[in-house]
């Protein structure tokens, strides 16, 4: 147990601190950091999947006007460290992926960089590609692990004979679209090296991630490299890790010592540089006697990785430890495709793999004829079923109950497709949401008094998410002081060590270090501290997920109608209510649900990344063909808490808010659709084409 922070500042609902900055456009982003006298970059790519660059004429390119040097794999530097092949760029005339960088352009303005980079005639001799994931290729295989360190398979019990002696049974494949990461601003890094020294102002969730592996890949000293970030434009994990551009960019830098590099991706060039979330085919069987007491779960995943590099999503996690069966099975396998490296996408792993079991899951109930909540919450485990562990906190049903009556489900008809309002056929659906409560091992932070003001320092990223604010609303409690006498700096390798903003982690882990190091500063100084008293902190050493499941929990309510002759699919309502222990600010917070919910709607009804297996291009590679939720998609979306505090997650009670959001509401959306129409759709996402046939 934790000693926990008495909530003064902790609780209110605050305006974000950079909300001024940002809504006047004075926040400088990576791409505006004011440098002197920049010069631009644009990256050349490979137009083939697999094979060999054999030339690159670069003399068109070069006598573009204010082309100041073009870089190939013949005239690049060497890295230091090649060994993740994704950041080994322009080290290899091997093409990997369509789009793999295979040149950069440096000149006086962008658009010089950009028509240079058109002009460079890049031959290659082409190999045979394959890029088409599917469950019955012969070469999948089993990674050591899955992301970042779980088990690749589970099994306790014998799932096939339960499912053989099982009142009814479930034995479904849903698969899940591969999808692109899009936050507003596309990712930039401005890069400079001078005297020896690497600065680096990066659109990035984690500073001094991006300072090591920078160091690594070439061979500098971490105190050689420093990186500034002070505002993101969103990441959703594809920030979390550092990508190929921002080694193209120090790389660039290292070839003009002393000038200042901007290099920002174009919006279809992140298509292929920054990441996706896997398609996934999961086969998913549940087995249940009579009450609707589950015997058997098992999901069994086929997804896709990169040739060069592995990422083994951790799709089938959340089944493990969801609901109570004496009967599990859960595996992962993958196929290494000619294709760009998939990555962190906001909630990889229980995202989609939340989708196949909890469709899976109203598919049961339907045939046990017991209402979806009903059936959710006879199969709550006691204890986490896999570590036999008891959860640090487990609100699901209490989610599922508060979600029900604000949605009004009582009233709800179980029969599928025979409500109608007019032209619309209406349905509503439910599905749980599930996401770790976790906090990284390192963080630290330091306090600093002058001039009657603290100030909390750590490298911290603000993705959007909040953390200017909740950070500081943190150390004001830690501190016992009015939050207005509390200045945060965060954003800059110059600060703290700070983990990266990722799983969720962020405000857990850096809030930790802060209370750390504002209770050193209390027991240094005492309540009357003088100008220039300082104290250091770090994350406390943790042993609670050793001895406690820890994890936040959601229930998802959407109603969606469908045209009976278009097969228009609306969402007219989406409601959430989340346990998520103590909240920071109820403002930023609920920001984090509903743009969570929003993501999963859009996973549910649009996105789609549609990779040609011709070409092994991603043919939908911009806002006009890849299509995102916007807001005339997202007409209600309600979000909602339940109290909990959790002794056993951090001094602050609470738990991540920013990737739960997303999980279980394309199921809630999926079950939803087939409550209005009758038609099963198991395919995301969710489109008219595959309502149509079904539809009288
Ligand atoms: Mo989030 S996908 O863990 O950055």
């Amino acid at each position: 147990m934790t000693e926990l922070l008495r909530p003064q500042a902790i609780g209110q609902d605050l305006a974000r601190r950079d909300g001024p900055d940002k809504v006047t456009g004075t926040a400088t982003y990576a791409n505006e950091t004011p440098v002197e006298n920049p010069a631009y970059c644009h990256l050349i790519q490979a137009d083939i999947a697999r094979g060999r660059v054999s030339a690159v004429d670069t003399a068109e390119a070069e006598d573009v006007p204010g082309v100041i040097a073009v870089l190939t794999p013949g005239t690049s530097e060497r890295l230091s460290s090649t060994e993740d092949k994704e950041l080994a760029v322009l080290q290899t005339t091997d093409v990997a992926f369509r789009g793999q960088i295979v040149g950069i352009v440096i000149a006086e303005t962008p658009e010089a960089a950009r028509q240079a980079a058109r002009l460079a005639a890049v031959t290659c001799s082409e190999q045979t590609h394959d890029v088409s994931l599917s469950a019955d290729r012969v070469d999948l295989y089993k990674p050591d692990k899955v992301n970042p360190s779980f088990a690749t398979d589970t099994s306790v019990g014998d799932v096939s004979a339960a499912m053989d002696s099982a009142a009814a049974t479930v034995t479904e494949t849903y698969t899940t679209a591969m999808n692109h990461n899009n936050p507003m601003e596309p990712h930039a890094t401005t890069a400079l090296w001078n005297d020896g020294q690497l600065t680096l102002w990066d659109s990035t969730q984690g500073v001094h991630s991006v300072r090591s592996t920078v160091a690594k890949v070439f061979g500098l000293d971490k105190g050689q490299v420093r990186v500034v970030c002070p505002y993101v434009g969103g990441g959703f994990g594809s920030k979390g890790t550092v990508h190929a551009h921002v080694v193209a960019a120090a790389m660039a830098a290292r070839a003009l010592p002393g000038r200042a590099m901007k290099l920002a991706l174009t919006r279809q060039q992140m298509f292929s540089l920054v990441g996706y979330r896997t398609p996934t085919i999961q086969r998913v069987r549940l087995a249940a006697d009579r009450d609707g007491r589950l015997s058997a779960i098992a999901l069994d995943v086929v997804e896709q990785t990169s040739r060069i590099k592995e990422f083994a999503e951790q799709t089938a996690v959340a089944a493990r430890m969801m609901y109570a069966a004496p009967n599990r099975a859960t595996s992962h396998r993958l196929a290494a495709l000619d294709v760009p490296v998939p990555s962190w996408m906001r909630a990889p792993g229980e995202c989609p793999g939340m989708f196949g079991p909890e469709v899976a899951m109203d598919e049961l109930a339907e045939r046990l004829g017991i209402d979806p909540i009903e059936f959710r919450v006879r199969n709550e485990p006691a204890r986490d079923p896999e570590s036999g562990n008891p959860f640090s906190s487990r609100h699901l049903v209490a989610c599922l109950r508060d979600g029900a009556e604000r949605f009004g489900w009582a009233d709800r008809d179980p029969r599928p497709g025979v409500r109608r309002d007019g032209d619309w056929l209406v349905g509503s659906g439910v599905a749980s949401s599930v996401y770790p409560a976790s906090r990284q091992a390192q963080s630290d932070a330091t306090i600093r008094f002058a001039d009657g003001r603290y100030a909390a320092e750590i490298g911290a990223a603000d993705l959007g998410t909040g953390a200017w604010t909740t950070l500081a609303q943190i150390a004001a409690d830690a501190l016992d002081v009015p939050l207005d006498l509390v200045d945060v700096r965060i954003g800059d390798t110059d600060y703290p060590f700070a983990s990266v903003a990722g799983g969720s982690s962020g405000t857990s882990t850096w809030g930790s270090a802060i209370v750390a190091a504002a209770r050193a500063f209390r027991e240094k100084y005492g309540l009357d501290p003088a100008d220039g008293d300082e104290a250091q902190g770090q994350v406390p050493e943790y042993q609670a997920q050793e001895r406690y499941a820890l994890y936040a929990f959601g229930a998802q309510f959407a109603e969606v109608r469908v045209h009976a002759d278009t097969g228009e699919i609306r969402v007219p309502r989406l409601v959430g209510v989340f346990a998520a222990g103590r909240i920071i600010n109820p403002r930023t917070a609920r920001s984090q649900f509903i743009g969570g919910m929003t993501m999963g709607m859009s996973m549910a009804l649009h996105e789609n990344s549609v990779l040609d297996p011709a070409t092994g291009h991603v043919v939908n590679h911009d806002f006009a063909e890849y299509h995102i939720a916007t807001c005339a998609d997202a007409a209600n979306i309600e979000a909602y808490w339940v109290d909990e505090s959790d002794p056993h997650v951090n001094p602050m009670g609470s738990k991540g808010v920013g990737e739960i959001g997303i999980v279980g509401t394309a199921a809630a959306i999926a079950n939803a659709a087939y409550h209005a129409t009758g038609v099963r759709v198991r395919d995301l996402p969710v489109t008219l084409d595959k309502l149509l046939p079904g539809l009288d």
